[in-house]
């Protein structure tokens, strides 16, 4: 296959150089098992990239499976990646395998690889080495053959000066880095992406295809890009659903494009019509939106753990039985398939790009009671978390199962000081 079948295979869009060279050293080393390490911004194509290694790869029928490691707390990442044995912790009441048994022959892609706990980094150190994990509250040695992806959008040597990232393990993850350039240094291809997403979209929604004018187009590729093709493809899909006249001109495409400081020349031509309100509305709505589902994963990780720990379930059903429940059936839920919380989605305009991998589906909107009592039941399981462990924080935050970062923000938030 050359590079052309492959972009076809794939649906990748793009001819600049720089993406051309990456896609090419990704379909070099796919047939290898070598430690891939894909570097680049949020949205410009990395789990894209990872996929296809994958399917490339004498691996493409065995497991496939992505891992946002920033999403998963800290108190049970080990366990989700390597699994645990019966008893190894307060709730651990059955041997659970992690995704690095589970996959056993297949693919991982672990973004945000710089996420990982220090502790856990050491333990993926060893893996990458020579194949070998334990289980948390294990002695035994186990093996396993998993091909190991991963990406950043960080600059993980100066995470290293921040004491956030293993020098060992990136020395070992460096060896075969590809770069997937941003958008906005491939401005060539954002007409390109447009159309493909236009026409994508006139198929989906069995309408006009959107189409630019020329003052339009000359916004569209001379605009910055913060959050790359994610943000092009999910822009594109905006006029499609919202634009009534299917030719979009420059003064309509400028209302989509939030303003952000390196792309101030393009807006300076402001609109007579002043421009950009409707979108920043939007902006807020969007991470309003962003921030709820974070906080709403956060609590059903603190219920949950109250609930494993606690023997007697009494004490907190009163509180709250409906809640409960509901906690209940989604965390069997979200146990058996942790991915869910962390697939990739296309659901931000990535604006935010710190939460872009949390998906806003329909059917989870958040009503405003249940908001408001579950902020109440909050505030009580922190008490409760503070008072069980003394005051110490750190104890506190792991009962709790979210990051000390967290509880102290939520401690200042309800004044627990
Ligand atoms: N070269 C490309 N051509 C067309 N679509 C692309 C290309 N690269 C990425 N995409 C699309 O852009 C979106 C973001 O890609 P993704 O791989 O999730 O980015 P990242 O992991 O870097 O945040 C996805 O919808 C993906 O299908
Ligand atoms: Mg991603």
């Amino acid at each position: 296959m050359n590079l052309q079948q492959i972009k076809n295979r794939f649906g990748i869009v793009g001819n600049s150089p720089r993406l051309n060279y990456a896609l090419e050293t990704a379909v070099k080393v796919a047939p290898t098992d070598i430690t891939v390490y894909i570097q680049g911004e949020s949205g410009v194509g990395k789990e894209s990239f990872s996929k296809i290694i994958h399917q490339l790869s004498n691996r493409k029928h065995g497991p496939f499976i992505a891992i946002n490691c920033g999403a998963i707390p800290e108190g049970t990442i080990n366990s989700e990646l390597f699994g645990h044995e019966k008893g190894a912790f307060t709730g651990a009441i059955d041997n659970r395998k992690g995704y690095f048994e589970t996959v056993n022959g297949g693919t991982i892609f672990l973004d945000e690889i710089g996420e990982l706990p220090l502790e856990t980094q050491s333990r993926l150190l060893r893996l990458l080495e020579n194949g070998e994990f334990i289980k948390v509250g294990s002695s035994k040695v186990q093996k396993t053959d998993v091909r190991i992806i991963t990406a950043t959008n960080k600059d993980l040597f100066q995470e290293i000066q921040n004491g956030t990232v293993r020098e060992d393990l990136y020395y070992r993850l460096s060896t075969l880095p590809i770069k997937v350039p941003p958008l906005r240094e491939r401005p060539q291809d954002v007409y390109l992406l447009f159309r493909k997403f236009a026409s994508d979209l006139a198929d989906k929604y069995h309408s006009p295809e959107i189409e630019l004018s020329e003052d339009a187009e000359q916004l569209l590729v001379n605009y910055n890009w913060p959050g790359n093709i994610r943000q092009l493809k999910n822009l594109t899909e905006q006029l499609a659903v919202l634009e009534q006249d299917h030719l979009v001109i420059g003064e309509i495409l400028r209302k989509y494009l939030p303003q952000t400081q390196s792309n101030l020349p393009a807006l300076s031509t402001s609109s007579s019509r002043g421009g950009s309100s409707d979108f920043s509305e939007r902006d807020i709505f969007y991470k309003v939106l962003f921030d709820m589902k974070t906080e709403m994963t956060d609590l059903k990780k603190i219920v949950l753990e109250l609930l494993k720990k606690s023997n007697s379930r009494e004490e907190i059903v009163e509180g709250n039985e409906a809640i409960i429940q509901r906690v209940l059936s989604e965390a069997s839920e979200s146990e058996a398939n942790a991915l869910t919380i962390h697939r990739s989605s296309e659901a931000s305009t990535a604006i935010d790009s710190d939460h872009h991998d949390y998906i806003i589906e329909p059917e989870e909107s958040v009503s405003l009671e249940e908001n408001l009592s579950l902020e109440d039941k909050e505030e009580e399981l922190i008490r409760k978390a503070l008072l069980r462990n003394n005051g110490k924080r750190k104890k506190a935050a792991q009962d709790l199962g979210i990051s000390e970062r967290t509880l102290y923000r939520k401690i200042k938030q309800y004044e627990l000081d």
